[in-house]
C-alpha cells in the first residue's frame, strides 16, 4: 500500500474545508488550493470556528488547535500540490471543469500521486479517463458536515488498481471514518437512494400532501430522521441538489431523478449567484436575517422573517420574482 503523508485538497468550500479539517485532525500535512483568496479565507474561517467550539467544549486544547491549523497550508498555486501523495478534489460538480483540473494535475504531479474525487454524482471514470493514471484514481465521497458524518463512500472504477483501492480505503479509515465500497455508478449508494426521496418531498409539497413543516416533522418523528427532507435540501443546498439531480437524470434517464417542475426556479438564485440562495425552510439563523422580497407582478412585498416558511414556500411556488430577490 502507498504511504500517505501529505494530502492535497482542491476546493475550500463546505466539503473541501471539512475534508481538510478531518485530514489534518488525523495528523496528515494538508495543502488546500483555491482559485481566489476570499474562498481560502472562508475555508480557514470555517475550520477555525469548528476548532474554537471544540476548544470551548474542552474536546481539544488551544495548543492542539494551533498545531492542527499549522498542518494546513493554504495556497492559490496549483504547483504547491506537487508534493502531495494523495489529492482530494472537492470542486463544483462540473465535468469539464473537473477534467481541466485533472489534466493540469496529471501533468504536474509525479506518477505515484493518487487522485480521488469527492464527486457526488459524476462517474469517477469520466474524470480518470482524461489522465494517464486511471489505475491510481478513485472516488472518496464524504458527507456534510464532514467532521460529523461517519460515512465515506470509496468508489472503485473498472480501472482503479487493487493497491490504489486498498490505500484509499485504509486512508478513509485512518480519518476515523466508516468506509463502504461503491461501484462507479452515478450517485453511488447514498445519492442513488437519497435524491429520489428528496425530490419526492418536493413533489409531495407540490401535490399539496402537506406543508413544508408537516412533511419535515413527519419524517423526523415518523422515521427518526435527524432532519426532514426540506431542511436537508436546504442543508445540502438547493443548487447542489439540483445539479446532482440533473446529472443523475442525464445518466439514468429515469423519472425519479428528474428535478420536479418547480425546483429549477427554487434553485435559480443560487445557481446564478444571486443572493440570497432560495430555501424551503427558515432556520433560526435565516430568521434573524431580515430580507424584503418585492414583486410588482403579484404584490409580494414582505419581510421574509415575518412569514412562516410554509407561506414563503407557497409564495415561491407561484411567484418566480420572489426567487430573484
Ligand atoms: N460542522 C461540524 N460539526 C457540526 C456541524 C457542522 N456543520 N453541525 C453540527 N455539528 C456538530 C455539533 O458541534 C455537535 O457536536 P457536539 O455535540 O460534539 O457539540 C453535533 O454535530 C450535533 O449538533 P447539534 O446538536 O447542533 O445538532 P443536531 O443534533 O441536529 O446535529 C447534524 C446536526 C449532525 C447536522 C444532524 O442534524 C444530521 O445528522 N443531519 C443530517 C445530515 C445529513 O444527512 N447529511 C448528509 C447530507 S447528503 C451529503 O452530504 C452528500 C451529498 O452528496 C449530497
Amino acid at each position: 500500500m502507498a504511504n500517505i503523508r501529505t494530502v492535497g485538497v482542491v476546493g475550500a468550500g463546505l466539503m473541501g474545508s471539512g475534508i481538510a479539517q478531518v485530514v489534518a485532525q488525523a495528523g496528515y500535512s494538508v495543502v488546500v488550493r483555491e482559485v481566489e483568496q476570499r474562498f481560502l479565507d472562508k475555508g480557514l474561517k470555517a475550520i477555525d470556528g469548528q476548532l474554537r467550539r471544540a476548544v470551548e467544549k474542552g474536546r481539544m486544547s488551544a495548543e492542539e488547535k494551533a498545531k492542527l491549523l499549522g498542518r494546513i497550508k493554504w495556497t492559490l498555486n496549483l504547483e504547491d500540490l506537487k508534493g502531495a501523495d494523495l489529492i482530494i478534489e472537492a470542486i463544483i460538480e462540473d465535468l469539464p471543469l473537473k477534467q481541466e483540473l485533472y489534466r493540469a494535475l496529471d501533468r504536474l504531479c509525479p506518477p505515484a500521486t493518487i487522485f480521488v474525487s469527492n464527486t457526488s454524482s459524476l462517474t469517477v471514470m469520466a474524470m480518470a479517463s482524461v489522465t494517464d493514471r486511471a489505475d491510481r484514481f478513485a472516488g472518496l465521497h464524504f458527507f456534510n458536515p464532514v467532521p460529523v458524518m461517519k460515512l465515506v463512500e470509496v468508489v472503485r472504477t473498472i480501472r482503479t488498481s487493487e493497491e490504489t483501492y486498498r490505500t484509499v480505503f485504509e486512508f478513509a479509515k485512518s480519518l476515523g471514518k466508516e468506509p463502504v465500497t461503491a461501484k462507479d455508478n452515478s450517485g453511488f449508494i447514498v445519492n442513488r437512494l437519497l435524491l429520489p426521496y428528496l425530490l419526492d418531498a418536493i413533489r409531495a409539497l407540490e401535490a399539496g400532501v402537506g406543508t413544508v413543516e408537516d412533511i419535515d416533522k413527519a419524517m423526523m418523528l415518523g422515521c427518526n430522521h435527524p432532519m426532514g427532507p426540506f431542511t436537508l435540501l436546504d442543508f445540502v443546498g438547493l443548487d447542489t441538489s439540483y445539479f446532482i439531480a440533473n446529472i443523475m437524470f442525464e445518466e439514468y434517464r429515469e423519472q425519479r431523478y428528474a428535478p420536479p417542475r418547480f425546483s429549477e426556479r427554487w434553485s435559480w438564485p443560487a445557481i446564478t449567484g444571486g443572493s440570497p440562495a432560495g430555501g424551503f425552510t427558515i432556520t433560526p439563523a435565516r430568521r434573524r436575517r431580515s430580507r424584503t422580497w418585492g414583486c410588482d407582478a403579484c404584490g409580494h412585498a414582505r419581510q421574509a422573517n415575518m412569514l412562516p416558511s410554509s407561506e414563503i414556500a407557497e409564495a415561491r411556488l407561484t411567484c418566480p420574482e420572489m426567487n430573484r430577490s
